[in-house]
C-alpha cells in the first residue's frame, strides 16, 4: 500500500451548483473527473494540523456509481491525512444522516454522493456535495473555493490500496487512516426519538390508524422501516418501495404529486390510508398527503410552525422561520401571530446555515418539498413526516381538518409551481437578460385587478455574515400580496429549467375551496405577458405543474 502522485489535467465545468457537483454518470466516468473534484474538496480543506485527528463521513443515497465513487473517496482521504472515515454500511447515508453523524461525532465534514431527487442508474445523474462541520452544505465560498481548484490541478494523490468491504459493519484501514463502516440509521433514529412523541405516535398506530410511505427505492426505506415499522410499530407494509436501487426502479424520486402519482392515487382512493408520505433520492425532501389532499410544502411549513410545540424537541416554542424566497408567505404569517421573525433566503438549504448556527431560526422550510429544524443543518424528509404523525396523534385530527383548520385561522395561500425543463439555455438567459431591464417600469403598473407594489431581481444580504448573493430570482409583488417569481433552475443537468412561482392569498375561508390552477389564472396570465416566456422558448405550457 502506498500514496500515489497521479498526474492529471482539468474538466471544464466542475462548478458546484445549488446542492453540489451534479452530472451525468456517464461524465462522472471519465478517467480523473471524481478524482479532480475530490482533489479539488481536500486542497480546500487544506492539510489537517499535526495531531488533530480528523474525521469525514461518507455515505449516499445508493444510486448507480455510487460504491465505486465511495471506494475512490476512501483511498484519497487517505492520500490527504484524514485520521477515520464513518461510512454507511452499504454506501448508505441519506443526507440528513450525514448531516446528522456529521454533528454527532464531531466530525470534520462529509462527503454526501447524490444528485437527489435526479433520476439515477447508467444514463441518469450522479452528484458529490460537501458538508462542513456544522453539518450543513458548505457555503458558496468554500464551492467558490473548490472550483477555482479544479481549473488548475496538475495531479491528484491517491492511495493504491484494495477496495473495502462496505457491508461489513466494523473498522479496517487505507494506510493510516481507520474506515469504520457505521449503521447508518442508528445514530439519526435516537435523534428523531429524542425529538418526537414516540409513544404518542406509537398509540396512534395501535389504535389503527393507516399510512402508506413511499421511499420510492430511494434511501429513505431503510431509515423509514426501521422508525415507522420498527420502533413505532406501524403494520408491515407501512412502507413501500423500501429497497434502495441503483436506478430508483427506474422511476424519478422526486417527491410532489406528479412524480408520486401512484401514492396520490391511493390516497385518493376508496381504502385510502389515514396518512402519504414521500421522500426523495437522498431522503431530504418530504411530501404530505392526506385523504384526498395533498399539502403544499409551503403551507406544511406554516402548519408546523404554528404547532411546533405539540413535539417534544420544541416544545419551548421557536425561535424564528427561515423560508426560501420563493416559497410562498404563509409562514410569514405565523411568523407574525407568534411574535417571530420570518426570514426570507435565496432557494438552497446552504442560506439557512448562519441563521441556525447563530440560533435566530428554528424552522426553515423550502417550496420545493424541503423542511427541517436546527437538530440538524439539512432539511430532513422523514423529520417532516414524524412531525405530522406527532401532531396528528396529539390532535386527533385528519389532515384535511389540520390543514383547514389553519386556512380558516391564517388565511390560505394559494400556490404553484409550474417548471419549464430542458428549455434552451441561451434562450433561458435571453428572457431573464430582457425581464431584468423591465423590472424598474413594472412597479405601480396595473394588470387586471393586481397592481405591482414591489418588482426586483432578489439580492441577499446574510445578517450573520453579511456576505451577499445576488440574482437570485425575479420577484414580483402585487399590492395584495399575491406573488410571480420567477428563476432559473439551479440544479437542472439538462438545458435550463425555468421556474414560475405563483402565489395568491385569499383570507375569506368561504374562498378556500377554489382549484388552485383557477385561483392562480390571471397571475400566470400575467407572469406570461411580462417575462415572454412563450416568445422566448417556444414553449407553450410548463412541463410539470405541481
Ligand atoms: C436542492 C436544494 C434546495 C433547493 C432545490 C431546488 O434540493 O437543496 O435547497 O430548493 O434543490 O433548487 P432549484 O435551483 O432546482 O430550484
Ligand atoms: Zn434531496
Amino acid at each position: 500500500m502506498s500514496i500515489q502522485t497521479v498526474p492529471t489535467t482539468p474538466f471544464a465545468g466542475q462548478r458546484p451548483g445549488t446542492s453540489g457537483l451534479r452530472k451525468k454518470v456517464t461524465e462522472f466516468q471519465q478517467p480523473g473527473y471524481l478524482e479532480n473534484f475530490v482533489e479539488a474538496i481536500f486542497l480546500t480543506l487544506g492539510d489537517p494540523g499535526e495531531g488533530e485527528g480528523r474525521t469525514i463521513v461518507v455515505g449516499g443515497d445508493g444510486r448507480y456509481f455510487n460504491r465505486d465513487a465511495i471506494q475512490t473517496i476512501l483511498r484519497m482521504a487517505a492520500a490527504h491525512g484524514v485520521a477515520r472515515v464513518l461510512v454507511g454500511r452499504g454506501g448508505i447515508l441519506s443526507t440528513p444522516a450525514v448531516s446528522c453523524t456529521i454533528r454527532k461525532h464531531a466530525a470534520f465534514g462529509g462527503i454526501v454522493l447524490s444528485a437527489s431527487h435526479n433520476p439515477g442508474g447508467p444514463t441518469g445523474d450522479f452528484g458529490i456535495k460537501y458538508n462542513i462541520e456544522n453539518g450543513g452544505p458548505a457555503p458558496e465560498k468554500i464551492t467558490d473555493a473548490m472550483f477555482a481548484h479544479t481549473q488548475a490541478l496538475t495531479s491528484y494523490r491517491i492511495s493504491d490500496a484494495g477496495p473495502v468491504d462496505l457491508d461489513q459493519v466494523g473498522k479496517t484501514r487505507i494506510e493510516n487512516m481507520v474506515v469504520e463502516i457505521i449503521d447508518p440509521v442508528a445514530d439519526y433514529a435516537e435523534l428523531m426519538a429524542r425529538l418526537f412523541d414516540f409513544k404518542a405516535i406509537e398509540a396512534l398506530f395501535a389504535g389503527g390508524f393507516r399510512m402508506r410511505f413511499d421511499a420510492m427505492h430511494a434511501v429513505s426505506g431503510p431509515y423509514a422501516k426501521t422508525i415507522l415499522e420498527g420502533m413505532l410499530g406501524a403494520p408491515a407494509g407501512t412502507v413501500v418501495n423500501c429497497e434502495p436501487l441503483e436506478d430508483f426502479g427506474g422511476g424519478h424520486p422526486d417527491p410532489n404529486p406528479v412524480n408520486a402519482a401512484e401514492l396520490i392515487a391511493h390516497m385518493e382512493g376508496l381504502d385510502a390510508p389515514d396518512f402519504g408520505a414521500a421522500s426523495d433520492g437522498d431522503g431530504d425532501r418530504n411530501m404530505i398527503v392526506g385523504r384526498g389532499i395533498a399539502v403544499t410544502p409551503s403551507d406544511s411549513l406554516a402548519i408546523i410552525a404554528a404547532n411546533a410545540t405539540v413535539a417534544p424537541g420544541y416544545k419551548g416554542g421557536i425561535k424564528g422561520i427561515a423560508r426560501s424566497m420563493p416559497t410562498s408567505q404563509a409562514a410569514d404569517r405565523v411568523a407574525a401571530a407568534l411574535g417571530i421573525s420570518c426570514f426570507e433566503t435565496p432557494t438552497g438549504w446552504k442560506y439557512f446555515g448562519n441563521l441556525m448556527d447563530a440560533n435566530l431560526v428554528t424552522l426553515c422550510g423550502e417550496e420545493s418539498y424541503g423542511t427541517g429544524s436546527h437538530h440538524i443543518r439539512e432539511k430532513d424528509g422523514l423529520w417532516a413526516v414524524l412531525f405530522w404523525l406527532n401532531l396528528l396523534a396529539v390532535r386527533g385530527q385528519s389532515v384535511e381538518q389540520v390543514v383547514r383548520g389553519h386556512w380558516a385561522r391564517f388565511g390560505r395561500n394559494y400556490y404553484s409551481r409550474h417548471d419549464y425543463e430542458a428549455v434552451d439555455a441561451a434562450a433561458a438567459d435571453a428572457m431573464m437578460t430582457a425581464l431584468r431591464e423591465r423590472l424598474p417600469e413594472l412597479a405601480g403598473q396595473s394588470f387586471g385587478h393586481y397592481r405591482v407594489a414591489l418588482a426586483d431581481d432578489f439580492v441577499y444580504t446574510d445578517p450573520v455574515d453579511h456576505s451577499v448573493a445576488t440574482r437570485q430570482g425575479i420577484r414580483i409583488a402585487m399590492v395584495d400580496g399575491s406573488r410571480i417569481v420567477l428563476r432559473l433552475s439551479g440544479t437542472g443537468t439538462e438545458g435550463a429549467t425555468v421556474r414560475l412561482y405563483l402565489e395568491r392569498f385569499e383570507a375569506d375561508p368561504a374562498r378556500h375551496d377554489i382549484d388552485t390552477q383557477v385561483a392562480l389564472s390571471d397571475l400566470v396570465a400575467i407572469a406570461g405577458n411580462i417575462s415572454g416566456l412563450r416568445h422566448h422558448t417556444g414553449r407553450e405550457s410548463p412541463t410539470v405543474i405541481t
